[in-house]
C-alpha cells in the first residue's frame, strides 16, 4: 500500500505547477506523489505528466465541487491562478475563493498558495503617482491575488502563502526580452531605473513551493517570498552582453511609456513596474535569494539561467 502524502498541483501543465509536478516526480525520496489538475486530460502536457507518473485528474477553478473532489484525499494542494487567460481581477478573485472553499472542504492539510501583494496597501486608489485601472486596482494581477489571500488565512485553511518573483521567461514568451534598436544594438527596456528586479526560473517556483511542502508544518500560516536574484536593468544588460555574445544596453523605459505600450495589460504591467521601483525596499526584501535556496538547492540565479535558456531569447 502506498504510504506517498499526495500533493493536488493546480496548473499542472503550466509553469508553476509544472514545476511542482516534476520536482515531486524527481525526488529520490519518493516520499510525495504527484495529483496533477487539468482542465484536459488529452491535452500533449497533460499526458506527458501521466507518462511521467502523476495521476492527471480534471477540474476546473470555476467549479468548486470538481476542485473538491480533486483535493480529495490529498495531504497538501498547490493553488494558482491565471489571470492572463481572462484579464479580470474579479474572475480571478472568485477563482481563489473557490480554491480556499475546495481545500477547506476536503481538508488538505497544507496548502501553497501561489500570491502576490495587494499594491494597495501601498498605493491607496486616490494616490494618483499612478493610474488606477478597471476603477478598482492599481496592479490588477497583484491586488486580486493579495486580495484573495484572505479567503485562506480568514477561512483558516492550513496555508503558506507564497509570494513569487518575475519570470526571466518573459524574455522569451512575454515580448520583454532585448530589442534592436535602428542603430542595429539591442537595447533591453526595463522600467525599473536602477532599482533591483528580483527575478526567477519559472520552474523554480515549483521547486520551491516543494520545498515548503517537505519542511511540514513549518510554514503553516505564514507568508514567504522567492527569488532566484535581484539584479538591476543594467546588471541584467551585463548578464545579457555575456550570454548572447553581443552588446545589449538597459533601456530604461519610463512608467508613463510603458504603460502607453500597445499590448493587453501594458497599464498593468507599467504599475506593476512602478510599484516595485517605487517600494524597492520592501519588495526585494520580502523576497530573500538565500532562503529560496535553503528551499530548492538548484536555485538558478540568472547567469545559470542564461545558460540553460540564452538561446530561446529573440534577437530582433
Ligand atoms: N509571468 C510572470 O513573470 C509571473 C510572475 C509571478 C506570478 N505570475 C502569475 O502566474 C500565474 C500563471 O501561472 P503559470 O505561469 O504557471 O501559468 P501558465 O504556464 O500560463 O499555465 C496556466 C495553467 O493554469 C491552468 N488553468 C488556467 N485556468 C484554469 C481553470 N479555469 N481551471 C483549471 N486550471 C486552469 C492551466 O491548466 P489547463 O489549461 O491544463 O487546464 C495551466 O496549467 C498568473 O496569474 C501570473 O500573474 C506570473
Amino acid at each position: 500500500m502506498s504510504e506517498k502524502k499526495i500533493i493536488a498541483v493546480i496548473g499542472a501543465t503550466g509553469a508553476q505547477g509544472g514545476g511542482l509536478v516534476r520536482a515531486i516526480l524527481a525526488d529520490p525520496s519518493g516520499g510525495f506523489g504527484a495529483r496533477g489538475i487539468t482542465r484536459n486530460l488529452e491535452s500533449d502536457n497533460a499526458k506527458a505528466l501521466g507518462e511521467l507518473g502523476a495521476e492527471m485528474v480534471r477540474a476546473d477553478l470555476d467549479d468548486v465541487e470538481s476542485l473538491t473532489a480533486a483535493f480529495s484525499g490529498s495531504h497538501g494542494a498547490f493553488c494558482v491562478t491565471n489571470f492572463w487567460e481572462h484579464f479580470s481581477p474579479e474572475k480571478e478573485i472568485e477563482q481563489a475563493r473557490n480554491l480556499a472553499t475546495a481545500a477547506k472542504a476536503s481538508d488538505v492539510h497544507h496548502v501553497v498558495w501561489s500570491t502576490l501583494e495587494d499594491t494597495r496597501k501601498w498605493v491607496a486608489l486616490e494616490d494618483d503617482r499612478m493610474p488606477t485601472l478597471m476603477e478598482h486596482y492599481k496592479v490588477p494581477h497583484f491586488d486580486a491575488k493579495g486580495e484573495a489571500d484572505r479567503f485562506f488565512t480568514e477561512g483558516s485553511v492550513p496555508t503558506t502563502l507564497l509570494r513569487t518573483s518575475f519570470y526571466w521567461e518573459n524574455l522569451i514568451y512575454f515580448g520583454m526580452g532585448p530589442q534592436r534598436g535602428e542603430d542595429g544594438v539591442l537595447a533591453f527596456p526595463l522600467p525599473m531605473g536602477d532599482k533591483k528586479l528580483p527575478g526567477m526560473a519559472s520552474v523554480d517556483i515549483g521547486k520551491c513551493a516543494f520545498g515548503l511542502f517537505q519542511r511540514g508544518d513549518e510554514f503553516i500560516g505564514k507568508a514567504v517570498g522567492i527569488a532566484g536574484e535581484h539584479l538591476t536593468g543594467a546588471e541584467m544588460a551585463a548578464e545579457l552582453t555575456r550570454a548572447l555574445g553581443e552588446t545589449v544596453n538597459h533601456f530604461p523605459v519610463s512608467f508613463d511609456a510603458y504603460r502607453a505600450f500597445d499590448f493587453p495589460g501594458a497599464e498593468d504591467l507599467g504599475n506593476m513596474f512602478q510599484f516595485k521601483h517605487d517600494f524597492n525596499e520592501d519588495f526585494t526584501t520580502a523576497r530573500s535569494v538565500e532562503f529560496s535556496r535553503s528551499l530548492n538547492g538548484d536555485l538558478l540565479d540568472f547567469r545559470g539561467w542564461l545558460a540553460k535558456n540564452g538561446e530561446q531569447i529573440p534577437r530582433h
